[in-house]
């Protein structure tokens, strides 16, 4: 018996030549700040060939030809956007930012709040698992969460991010790093063997998704801020995006407000309103 070979599909084997990488790359910086080096050139290659099947094309020269179109570009910009963002995170990843919280530093914000919510944004949430985390630690340390209460503002470019974080919904694997106490009392199990956690609605109902991009002129945040984690996303900007970035951050920010940044973010070089109180954790002077 004669067998034919599937066709394999010329999109699942385009190259991305290095002027292509250049064309795509610019683009990228200038849409989102996000700096792609030369060495980046075959993650780009790789994450992009969806993006030729997606829009039916061959070779990278068409997908460069269609970006370099306003309008065909106006329609792909987001699934570009989604396809080259790095979305890692965890649940309570980098739990020294939410120690110091438990251990006063949420404490030393509640002065100045009066009875009002506490604030706090979330500023690269990809797919919600640190707004959560954090609300889950807010709602233990506030215990009068129904008087004073707080809101988490959780923003991110990709919009393919922020509908898993209105999902809400995580496998085993993902809660597994959440202290059990934090785990039993706000998150549910799915009851359908699924072996799915779903994040407790009234918890959910503190957490407000939307799309914000950092690199933005204009961030509306709905008054300053008493905490923002901005955490492991300024890595992927250039000095002089960051700078500025750090600079709106701190305008954002209230007086004795709270900044917590990534393990692998610095503030070298900037000269901002901050002081430091432990290893990427700072307050607005
Ligand atoms: C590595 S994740 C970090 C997630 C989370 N903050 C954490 O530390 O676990 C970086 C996130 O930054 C987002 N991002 C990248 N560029 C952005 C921009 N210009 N504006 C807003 N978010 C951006 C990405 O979509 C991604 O979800």
């Amino acid at each position: 018996m004669i067998t034919t070979p599937s066709a394999v599909p010329a999109w699942s084997q385009a190259n991305l030549t290095f002027e292509q990488f250049e064309r795509i790359a610019g683009l990228i910086t200038t849409v989102c700040g996000i700096v792609l080096t030369p060495a980046k050139c075959t993650m780009l290659e790789s994450r992009l060939r969806r993006r030729l099947q997606a829009n039916g094309l061959e070779s990278f020269a068409a997908y460069v030809e269609l970006l370099a179109d306003p309008q065909r570009r106006a329609g792909e910009l987001q699934a570009l956007i989604d396809a080259v963002t790095t979305n890692h995170t965890a649940f309570w990843r980098e739990p020294a930012h939410f120690e110091f919280l438990q251990a006063g530093g949420l404490a030393a914000l509640l002065p100045e709040i009066a009875d009002r919510p506490l604030r706090a944004w979330s500023a690269a949430c990809s797919s919600g698992e640190e707004p959560y985390t954090l609300a889950m630690v807010l709602a233990e340390a506030l215990p009068a969460v129904s008087e004073r209460g707080f809101t988490i503002l959780a923003t991110d470019i990709s919009t393919a991010m922020l509908q898993k974080a209105a999902r809400a919904i995580y496998r085993e694997k993902e809660v597994a790093p959440l202290p059990e106490r934090l785990k039993e009392r706000h998150l549910l199990r799915e009851r359908d063997g699924s072996g799915l956690y779903r994040v407790r609605p009234e918890l959910r109902r503190r957490v407000r998704l939307a799309q914000l991009n950092l690199t933005d002129r204009i961030w509306q945040l709905g008054g300053p801020q008493d905490l923002i984690l901005c955490r492991n996303v300024l890595i992927y900007f250039g000095q002089g995006t960051r700078e500025q970035i750090l600079r709106r951050l701190c305008q954002h920010l209230r007086p004795g407000g709270i900044l917590c940044l990534g393990h692998a973010d610095h503030i070298l070089g900037c000269t901002l309103p901050l002081r430091m109180l432990r290893a990427n954790i700072y307050q607005r002077l």
